[in-house]
């Protein structure tokens, strides 16, 4: 499994909002509010529109009782004519003998015009027409009817007054005639001497025609049409309605169009036969009112609503909404400049102005408390740069360490003791010395020892030198090492032109003795043998110095024989060079793999987790990468230096 350190994106603050907050309470209120038209005009046009019709309805019906009532006033009219006429002694006494003034002054066919009757008929008790008239109001004329003869009316003729006892002497109603319906009224005409007898009856008619529905209608407010049932014509929707009004007690009520209500009854004759279908016609006016209404309430709730609408969009902008994105435009503005020093400075007394005094704080105290952060960043950077530097020049210093112990032992092994012997027996033998050379039997050894003596000088001498030379090579790295941190800009590093190879070998030669019991170390060198580079010397030397010390510390901890430790330097392509430190050690478990690089994670008792971080960060510096790879525990890792392989930089020393 392979894996580089983390990165993480940095988020951006930016606001996205489908639909910011105004829209949405815009289109809130405006449901409510159409809601609440849309069942304000229903329950109007369900329950006030019904209320008016049956408002109309019974109107309608009221103006019918109005047509009947003022058609029993004719005929109480007429009855009280007929009651007086008959009463008059001259009537009386005409009656009795047939005679008398009364003909002469009262009966022609203008008595008839002049008492504004259509019919007058003066009977004798027998049935025996006195003196009888008819006037056709149509024509002006006189006129003849089936029920009245000229000579003698049927004894069984409903009008005619009964003797006083059992009998009647008063009849009024409607006869359906052949010229239409007569309103008629008939009084008993009594003895003129005792006053007592009947002796004949005084029958009135009066036709209901035009001139009286005029007077009716006018007087009622209520136009009217009349039919007469005896087979006169009807319309076709007086026809339709007729058997309705027949079988129901109430008048019979018709919507004709928009326009007027048809309102039905029949009246019945004084034989209390259907003789007369009466229509009513009643404009429609109160539910046409109604409908307005309900339309001016539909439009003044609309109105209403509209004039709500935008007065709660002016309130709740200036009260909640503009604060409310002047707030979130600040709060974006300060997320996307990083400016902690803006201010709100929303001057107002509810919450919003507390939230803004709140936010403006909250920035203030943030601009603070970023500050001191920044101070501690900067400390904690500055030891993590000295902790860096430590841990490289420690690194150099274990190596120079055991080069300082390997000199103490090659100095144990210059042999001094062997030369003051020497000196101190040729002391000795100063005086015979060519004797004690050339005979002494310890004389004659005295040459091969000074020159085995001179044999192991040399070879301390050499492992001197070259001990002082890797003791001066470390000592030069830290030196550099500290220059480097030294110089800021140092950080940017100087890159010098260099053998990749050459500097694996340095670093191998730094870490070399820095685990003790290796003997069975084996290293396998893997080189391809690159041209010089232009590298950040002491950077890359650093990073693998590091690498090949973990390597070693990893293969130290357990029991890994033969101990492989691969080296290996490779082209990866045009532009880049690449490092792998590979060992068969103790290897990294999968959950551990990205937190290597992470500054403290150690497993080791005396590690300090710093660097693999340093290296890794180092890396990135200088354009590169550092990655690992490893199978799992007990299975060895590879460490990745990948690094751009630069031959030439402009303006750069080598
Ligand atoms: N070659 C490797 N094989 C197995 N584990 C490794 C190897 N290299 C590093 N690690 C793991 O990564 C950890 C971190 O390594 P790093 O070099 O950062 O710190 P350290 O070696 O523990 O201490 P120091 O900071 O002194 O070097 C080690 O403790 C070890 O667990
Ligand atoms: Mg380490």
């Amino acid at each position: 499994m392979t894996t580089t350190p983390p990165v993480f994106p940095r988020r951006s603050g930016a606001l996205s909002a489908a639909m910011d907050l105004r829209t949405k309470i815009v289109i809130t209120l405006f449901a409510v509010v159409t809601v609440y038209a849309v069942s304000d005009h229903f329950v109007q046009q369900n329950l006030l529109s019904k209320r008016f019709v049956q408002l109309e309805r019974g109107e309608a019906l009221r103006d019918m009782e109005r047509i009947t009532a003022a058609i029993e006033d004719q005929l109480t009219q007429l009855d009280q004519l007929c009651l007086i006429k008959a009463s008059r002694a001259d009537a009386r006494a005409f009656v009795s003998d047939a005679g008398g003034s009364y003909r002469e002054t009262g009966l022609d066919q203008d008595t008839l015009r002049t008492e504004r009757v259509d019919l007058l008929y003066f009977c004798a008790g027998d049935g025996r027409v006195i003196w009888g008239a008819i006037h056709d109001p149509e024509t002006g004329r006189a006129a003849t009817l089936r029920e009245f003869p000229r000579q003698r009316l049927s004894v069984s003729h409903p009008l005619l007054a009964r003797g006083r006892v059992g009998g009647r002497s008063a009849v009024d109603g409607i006869m359906s005639t052949e010229r239409g319906p007569l309103l008629v009224a008939a009084r008993a005409v009594l003895d003129p001497v005792n006053g007592q007898d009947i002796r004949g009856t005084l029958i009135l008619g009066r036709f209901v025609a035009d001139e009286m529905m005029g007077r009716i209608a006018s007087q009622t407010g209520v136009p009217f049409a009349r039919w007469q049932l005896d087979g006169q014509a009807l319309g076709a929707d007086e026809a339709e309605v007729l058997d309705d009004v027949t079988a129901s007690v109430d008048p019979v009520i018709r919507e004709r169009g928009d326009g007027e209500l048809h309102v039905y009854t029949e009246l019945a004759d004084i034989r209390d036969q259907p003789s007369m279908l009466v229509r009513a016609q009643v404009p429609r006016d109160i539910s046409r009112m109604g409908a307005a209404t309900v339309r001016y309430a539909l439009q003044s709730t609309l109105a209403a609503c509209l004039i709500l609408l935008l007065v709660l969009n002016k309130v709740l902008g200036r009260t909640i909404l503009d604060p409310l994105t002047r707030l979130t435009d600040h709060a974006v503005a300060v997320g996307a400049s990083d400016d902690l020093n803006a201010r709100l400075e929303l001057e107002r007394a509810d919450e919003l102005g507390v939230l803004a005094r709140e936010f403006d704080r909250m920035t203030e105290r943030l601009a603070v408390s970023r500050s001191a952060l920044l101070r501690t960043a900067r400390a904690a950077g500055m030891s993590e740069i000295a902790t860096g530097v430590l841990h490289n020049v420690g690194n150099v210093l274990n190596s120079a360490s055991v080069s300082t112990a390997v000199l103490g032992e090659k100095a144990r092994e210059l042999g001094a003791e062997d030369l003051s012997e020497l000196a101190e027996t040729l002391g000795r033998h100063a005086d015979d010395l060519a004797s004690f050379v050339a005979e002494d039997p310890r004389g004659v050894h005295l040459r091969p020892f000074i020159e085995a003596l001179a044999h192991n000088l040399e070879a301390v001498q050499a492992g001197i030198v070259a001990e002082v030379d890797s003791l001066n090579g470390g000592l030069e790295h830290i030196r550099e090492l500290i220059e480097s941190q030294q110089d800021l800009a140092g950080r940017g590093g100087i890159s010098e032109r260099c053998v990749l190879e050459e500097r694996v070998e340095e670093a191998l030669a730094f870490s070399t003795r820095a685990v003790e019991a290796e003997d069975d170390l084996q290293i396998e060198r893997d080189y391809e043998g690159l041209d010089e580079l232009l590298l950040e010397r002491h950077k890359v030397v650093e990073i693998l110095i590091n690498l090949i010390q973990n390597a070693r510390q990893a293969m130290a901890e357990g029991e890994y024989s033969p101990r492989r430790l691969g080296l290996r330097v490779r082209r990866t392509d045009e532009r880049r060079v690449r490092v792998e430190i590979s060992d068969n050690g103790v290897g990294i478990s999968a959950g551990d793999l990205t937190r290597v690089f992470a500054l403290g994670f150690t497993t080791r008792p005396d590690g300090h987790g710093f660097g693999l971080h340093s290296a890794a960060n180092a890396a990135t510096e200088m354009g590169g990468s550092l990655t690992v790879h490893s199978d799992g525990p007990g299975r060895g890792a590879t460490f990745v230096l990948e690094l751009p392989a630069e031959i030439e930089r402009a303006g750069v020393e080598v």
